[in-house]
């Protein structure tokens, strides 16, 4: 067979919305990429099979099994070989490297009767040998083209290993930092979250699906995963619309548009359904609405999930409430397998649906162009020049260092001297490789390949002149070790700096690992007091997945330093050493709002207004929305990020005082470098609606613009405002800007901008 591929994407225009009155996509047109866009050659390669299949065959296409190894959740198929060889299984994940793939896809195609090519997945979520850093790491950099990069690295490592297809990027939006997943998306903003999401899918899936470094991207987990009540993992979420449409399908919508081949279900129930249950979800609004024709994967055995969550009375009726709901594919929960043939004959499902589902899937394997190879990405060659490649490996340390946020740095202790000098690094996370990871490392490797800091440090400053003392355990729940706390004060008192390493283990964040504090875990905390209470300098280096309320280190006369560098991936120990000794200046910034402690999750910068806000000048008032011994405010404000130079930041200057509906208005600032080395600023704008339909944020984020100042340099910096940015969801559910009073914030934070404003016209 030699079949041409297509690539191009589908605009559909007003004409689709126009159905969809009341349930209105925030796009105006929605492009529907990686979709039905293939030649009449590959339509009739798709009827021509699915007419010759067998109902067992196409369920088969319709079925994914887990390699066993690797799993990530309690049910194994053990005999997922066999099913593979009755042509019962269309698509395999977590088996990988070229020797393997190659020899699964020959059973495939050498020993089932039609001989269709599996399909390889996995979860390629921060590199796929070489580990970047964590997903919410990289938003820190808001780096748009290095997100790419990554993701793009990430797809040749595991195409090269045979695999077609990551379960990655993960866009839902996260505001509660208790929820261990937040390590794995872009933060808690719609505009920076949405930007990310299509900068991955780009990265992994090419401008070419056809080429044979690309995979297909798949957008995670539809919807409203990120938002489980009380930030514990799989719990249920319950939300308006508004929310729903205004905060958590925008990454969709924009992973979508980028062309995003697959989607994945989420665990969770939505408003009392299932989401793997959901036609509102998978079928109104997915389908109808943003016309998305690639294939919907459920999540691990979600299918099934739908009996505990108490929906579907047995496996059978969740297969068919989920096939009727719009799901494509069953991932590990063999439902499909087991049940739609008897759900057939008794008409509770269609043959067409199944037709449909199994056309979705194909078409991805013919756009792939596994049907004219099925061997071309298990390319042992290839393998062996791609993974850990010395460019892989520059690219990971480059986005870790530009991952890295500088949260505090009194009396500039930082950077450090580039004299030699003794330095003590203490705390559990100082010389650990493995924590330098974070979870879902797919293929990485945890034990060899990772720089800790001390080795970092060392290559950066002489082995001789850093030490390494453990100092306290990191374990959740270990007890106070006053021997281990000696020790490590000795060192300090006889060292020039100290570094200290803290943090959370690497298990501690990921799937299934919600926490109910935000402290440093186990002693962690005792220790630190001890080094302040040396007198000398401390620099608190954070590896962790999640934000953590660290008022106390915060504290003016506490730690001199802190530096968030997250899990920042193989690299890590480089990176952090690049910007501890100021051969890169930070550049940052929050990609969340980091809160003064657990009780006042969820935190996020564009809250609503409320009828009784605090005032600055009143900030203890009574009968005023606040707590009463905590501000409002947050410990770090989302956008925050310090540099080793300053940035000045002159008064906005507005094109005009008013934006006609269907004009522009142009916003600009001149921003100074008014410190001693060149740095990246990130500038960033946001919007306030004054007066609306509804209570709109207190604040959004609108467009950012990253540049490079040397000292004393200045630049000017223009956004382009139109009425679309200014569009929401109003009190009839359409969606548009209203006219009236606005302002514009632009500066270097969320708390820390410049103000101008203007009035929207009809
Ligand atoms: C469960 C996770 O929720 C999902 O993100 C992942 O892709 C699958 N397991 C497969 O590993």
């Amino acid at each position: 067979m030699n079949m041409m591929r297509g690539a191009a994407a589908l605009i559909i225009g007003a004409s689709l919305l126009a159905c969809a009155p009341d349930t209105p996509s925030q796009s105006a047109e929605v492009k529907i990429g990686a979709q039905s866009v293939i030649e009449p050659e590959g339509h009739a390669l798709i009827d021509g099979l699915i007419a010759q299949m067998t109902l067992e065959e196409k369920i088969g296409q319709m079925t994914l099994f887990s390699a066993n190894w690797s799993d990530t959740g309690a049910v194994n198929r053990e005999s997922w070989r066999e099913d593979v060889k009755a042509g019962k299984v269309g698509a395999v994940f977590s088996l990988f490297t070229a020797q393997k793939t190659r020899a699964m896809q020959t059973i495939a195609v050498e020993q089932t009767r039609l001989g269709i090519p599996l399909l390889f997945g996995y979860d390629v979520i921060h590199g796929h040998r070489t580990t970047f850093p964590i997903p919410l790491a990289e938003a820190a950099s808001w780096d748009l083209e290095a997100i790419e990069l990554s993701a793009r690295i990430a797809g040749r490592e595991a195409a090269a290993e045979g695999l077609h297809w990551t379960f990655a990027p993960m866009v839902d939006i996260a505001r509660d930092p208790r929820w261990g997943r937040i390590a794995e998306g872009a933060g808690e903003d719609v505009y920076l979250g949405s930007k990310i999401a299509a900068a991955r899918v780009r990265g992994f899936q090419g401008d070419d699906l056809g080429a044979h470094d690309t995979i297909l991207a798949t957008a995670k987990h539809f919807a409203a995963y990120g938002a489980a009540q009380a930030g514990r993992d799989y719990h249920t979420t319950d939300m308006s619309q508004r929310e729903l449409r205004e905060t958590y399908f925008p990454p969709f919508e924009a992973a979508l548009e980028a062309g995003a081949a697959t989607l994945m279900t989420s665990f969770n129930a939505l408003n009392g359904v299932p989401v793997t249950g959901s036609s509102f979800l998978l079928t109104d609004v997915l389908r109808e609405e943003w016309g998305f024709e690639g294939f919907v994967v459920t999540d691990y055995t979600s299918i099934n999930e739908m009996v505990p969550h108490g929906y579907s009375r047995d496996n059978k009726q969740a297969g068919e409430q989920s096939l009727n709901a719009g799901v494509d594919m069953d991932m590990q929960g063999a439902v499909f397998m087991t049940h739609l043939e008897q759900s057939i004959e008794d008409g509770a499902v269609k043959m067409a649906q199944i037709d449909t589902a199994v056309a979705r899937i194909l078409e991805m394997k013919y756009r792939l162009g596994l049907f004219d190879d099925p061997y071309r990405y298990s390319d042992l060659a290839r393998e062996k020049a791609e993974i850990y490649s010395a460019v892989n490996i520059a690219a990971a340390r480059d986005i870790a260092r530009k991952s890295i946020v500088l949260l505090k740095n009194d009396n500039d202790v930082l950077p450090l001297s580039s004299a030699a000098q003794s330095i003590a690094i203490i705390g559990p996370l100082g010389d650990s490789k493995s924590d330098m990871l974070g979870n879902w490392i797919g293929a990485g490797d945890r034990k060899t390949r990772p720089v800790s800091l001390t080795e970092g440090l060392r290559a950066r400053y002489g082995a001789g002149n850093v030490t390494y003392i453990k100092g306290a355990d990191y374990t959740l729940g270990a007890k106070p070790n006053p021997d281990a706390i000696k020790q490590a004060v000795a060192l300090a008192q006889k060292s020039d700096v100290i570094i200290a390493a803290m943090g959370e283990r690497w298990s501690l964040s990921g799937e299934a690992a919600s926490r109910t504090d935000l402290q440093l875990p186990g002693n962690q905390q005792a220790l630190l007091e001890a080094l302040v209470a040396t007198g000398k300098p401390v620099i608190l280096v954070l590896i962790n997945g999640r934000p953590l309320a660290l008022e106390w280190a915060q504290n003016e006369d506490n730690v001199a330093a802190i530096i968030e560098a997250w899990q920042p991936g193989m690299e890590g120990g480089h990176a952090i050493a690049d910007i501890l000794s100021g051969d890169y200046n930070p550049s940052g910034r929050l990609p969340l709002t980091v809160p003064r402690n657990v009780g006042q999750v969820p935190l996020y910068y564009n809250m609503l207004h409320t009828g009784r806000p605090v005032t600055d000048a009143e900030p203890n008032a009574k009968f005023k929305s606040r707590y009463l011994a905590t501000p409002n405010t947050p410990l770090y404000a989302f956008g925050y990020g310090l540099s080793y130079t300053d940035f000045k930041y002159s008064k906005i200057s507005l094109s005009a005082d008013s934006l006609p509906v269907s004009g522009t208005l142009t916003a600009s600032v001149t921003v100074t470098n008014s410190g001693k080395r060149a740095g990246v600023e990130t500038v960033q704008l946001y919007i306030q609606d004054k007066f609306g339909s509804v209570v709109r944020p207190v604040k959004q984020l609108k467009g950012f613009e990253q540049i490079t100042l040397d000292a004393g340099q200045s630049q000017t910096v223009s956004f382009t405002l139109t009425a679309k940015d200014l569009s929401f969801y109003r009190a009839d559910m359409s969606f548009g800007a209203e006219a009236g009073a606005f302002n514009i914030f632009i500066g270097s934070a969320s708390d820390n901008t410049r103000k101008a404003a203007f009035t929207l016209t009809d």
